[in-house]
């Protein structure tokens, strides 16, 4: 009987060790939208996007569009190959758990779109009240990743209220500016550090606590689309 408890319990130590999500039974609900793709669909991991529309909340000037081409690096039609386009400010809301850390994450695939340049795209995007992304131009941080499509990862301390709005402003400094998003995936993420040490800056230990802070270890790699089977932090 001992002999059994003892290899039941091993067996669920090595099962924690491997797939900590699975640990997390209570986990708040994630979020994975295909923004601009009024039916959502299955990427190549065959994991599931849904569409955006139910999560706008602002009276929504905003357009749908497919890209017009398919860059050879992009790993999968979903979730890049539409697209959302913000003429004026709009807003995106979902219910969180107000205790929860998430990692926020927006994808853009700055190419080329019916009626859209996105190199003539600037613009903020304010999450939970903290601007996450200021003047920024996807098709700038492509290039400089030499990359055809990018992630900006945002780990959002806890709340305490159970809404998180998303708001995307298109740049008044410029004329006709839009704002635009691909894809955008909220993943609560557990507490699991108080302190995070920064990849390229081994003796700069992060308090990450309460803090908002992008996770630059990822933009490192590369920025590139992290299979959620292959993520190493296994909460995709
Ligand atoms: C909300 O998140 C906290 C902290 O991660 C967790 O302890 C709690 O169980 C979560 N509540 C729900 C309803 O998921
Ligand atoms: C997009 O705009 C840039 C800068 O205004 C311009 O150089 C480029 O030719 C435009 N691309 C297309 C496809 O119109
Ligand atoms: C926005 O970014 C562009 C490109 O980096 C830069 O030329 C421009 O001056 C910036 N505008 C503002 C208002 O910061
Ligand atoms: C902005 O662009 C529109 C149409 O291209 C033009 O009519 C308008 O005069 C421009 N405004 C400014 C301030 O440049
Ligand atoms: C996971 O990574 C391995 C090794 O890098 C690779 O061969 C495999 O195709 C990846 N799986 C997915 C689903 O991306």
């Amino acid at each position: 009987m001992q002999t059994i408890t003892h290899i039941f319990l091993s067996l669920l130590c090595l099962s924690l060790v491997l797939n900590p999500q699975k640990a997390l039974s209570s986990n708040p609900t994630s979020f994975a939208l295909s923004c601009g793709n009024k039916d959502g669909g299955t990427d190549n991991d065959g994991r599931k996007w849904e569409s955006d529309s139910k999560y706008l909340v602002t009276s929504d000037k905003s357009v749908e569009a497919a890209a017009q081409v398919q860059d050879p690096s992009v790993p999968s039609p979903i979730p890049y190959m539409h697209a959302r386009f913000f003429k004026s400010e709009t807003t995106y809301k979902f219910v969180v758990n107000g205790s929860s850390r998430y990692f926020l994450r927006l994808h853009f695939y700055p190419s080329s779109y019916p009626d859209f340049n996105t190199t003539n795209s600037y613009f903020s995007v304010v999450a939970g009240g903290v601007t996450i992304l200021n003047n920024f131009s996807a098709s700038i941080a492509a290039q400089a990743l030499t990359q055809a499509y990018l992630m900006k990862e945002f780990s959002l301390a806890p709340l305490s209220k159970d809404s998180l709005s998303v708001t995307f402003k298109p740049s008044d400094k410029y004329n006709g500016s839009f704002a635009f998003v691909n894809s955008i995936e909220l993943i609560p993420s557990p507490e699991l550090f108080d302190l995070a040490t920064m990849v390229r800056f081994d003796d700069q230990p992060l308090s990450v606590n309460s803090a908002n802070v992008q996770t630059v270890w990822r933009l490192n790699v590369g920025g590139q689309y992290i299979s959620p089977s292959n993520d190493s932090s296994g909460l995709g």
